[in-house]
């Protein structure tokens, strides 16, 4: 059994030794077996966001994906724990999807800039203020926001959650970049709101097109939460798992995924044959998050998410809408 569990471990390093130099390692491996371990005696699951760090990603999470896969693995899992490595938003969500499993997040404090730049009086302020029109909410909101929204969506389905409503105009929150690019893909009118994400706001479409002209041959992938001149330097936009997914499929030479940078270092795991251009912009959120963290947290049961009743019950139909609507 020892060295059954000595294997996966060494497979593993194997794995990620490309991005996770030895000495940390020795730090990793007991933690990673250990979590391993309890996540069998609990009988719990691990999801993890794809921003999280290779060790995490790689080492000990069952699934990894983006917020809108997130949610739906999470309404699917028979485990009785579900440990969210992601931030607090996407935790709750996991609990709006299975309201009678213990979710649990291993740092509280994995906020979101998107999320804590609009509340729910925010939202009563909006819908006084444009009566009868929907609101479509990015899933980056906290369970109280979602309460008030029409329905959810991510960056993987915001364009077809809006046309979906089939008006002529919807509110849009709070991403006022992703807003940006949604009015670029649809005639429904977007009204926006002002929130925006610490990480993507910083890249500039200058970066962008000076990097591809030091390297002619690269492809250019940015998130929607990127500034328009951003999206329009790169050859196309589109979710974390879209990026995945492009890279796993066209295997390009060189590319650039203009995102948090974390993830290149998964995905370079799982392609040895692409190069990536790493521009190192990190979501301090995200990074809060800790082999360490999940263990105390999954060995205690600490950090369990609670919401109010009543919010829950609104907020869980607004998520629901979204996940029927898929990608
Ligand atoms: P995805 O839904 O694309 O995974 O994005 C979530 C997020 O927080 C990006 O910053
Ligand atoms: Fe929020 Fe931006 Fe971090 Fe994503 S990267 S969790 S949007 S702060």
């Amino acid at each position: 059994m020892e060295s059954l569990q000595k294997n996966t471990l060494n497979e593993i390093y194997k794995k990620i030794s490309s991005v996770i130099p030895e000495i940390e390692w020795k730090v990793h491996a007991p933690l990673i077996e250990k979590i391993n371990k309890l996540k069998k005696d609990k009988n719990a699951v691990i999801l993890a966001h794809n921003y999280q760090t290779p060790e995490i990603y790689h080492g000990v999470a069952d699934i990894s994906a983006d917020s809108l896969a997130l949610a739906v693995e999470a309404s699917k899992t028979s485990a009785d724990i579900i440990v969210l490595c992601g931030v607090h938003f996407m935790a709750e969500t996991a609990k709006l999807m299975n309201p009678k499993k213990k979710v649990l997040i291993p740092d509280m404090s994995a906020g979101c800039s998107l999320a804590s730049s609009i509340t729910g009086e925010d939202v009563r302020m909006l819908k006084e203020k444009y009566p009868g029109v929907p609101v479509v909410s990015y899933v980056n909101t906290s369970a109280e926001v979602k309460a008030e929204t029409d329905i959810c969506c991510t960056s993987a389905n915001a364009v077809k959650v809006v046309e979906s409503l089939g008006v002529n105009k919807v509110i849009f929150l709070p991403d006022h970049y992703l807003a940006n690019y949604v009015q670029k893909n649809t005639k429904v009118k977007i009204i926006s709101w002002q929130g925006t994400c610490i990480v993507h706001e910083k890249f500039t479409g200058k970066e962008v097109e000076n990097i591809r002209k030091e390297n002619p041959d690269i492809k250019i992938i940015a998130h929607p939460e990127c500034p328009p001149d951003v999206i329009s330097a790169s050859d196309f936009a589109g979710s974390t798992s879209t990026m995945v997914k492009y890279v796993k499929d066209n295997q390009p030479k060189k590319v650039l995924l203009v995102t948090e940078c974390t993830m290149s270092d998964n995905v370079q795991v799982e392609n040895p044959n692409v190069q990536f251009i790493k521009p190192c912009n990190l979501c301090p959120y995200m990074n809060k998050i800790t082999l360490q963290k999940i263990y105390d947290c999954l060995k205690n049961e600490s950090n369990e998410i609670k919401i109010s009743h009543n919010i829950a019950a609104m907020a869980r139909k607004s998520v629901q809408r979204m996940t029927a609507i898929g990608r």
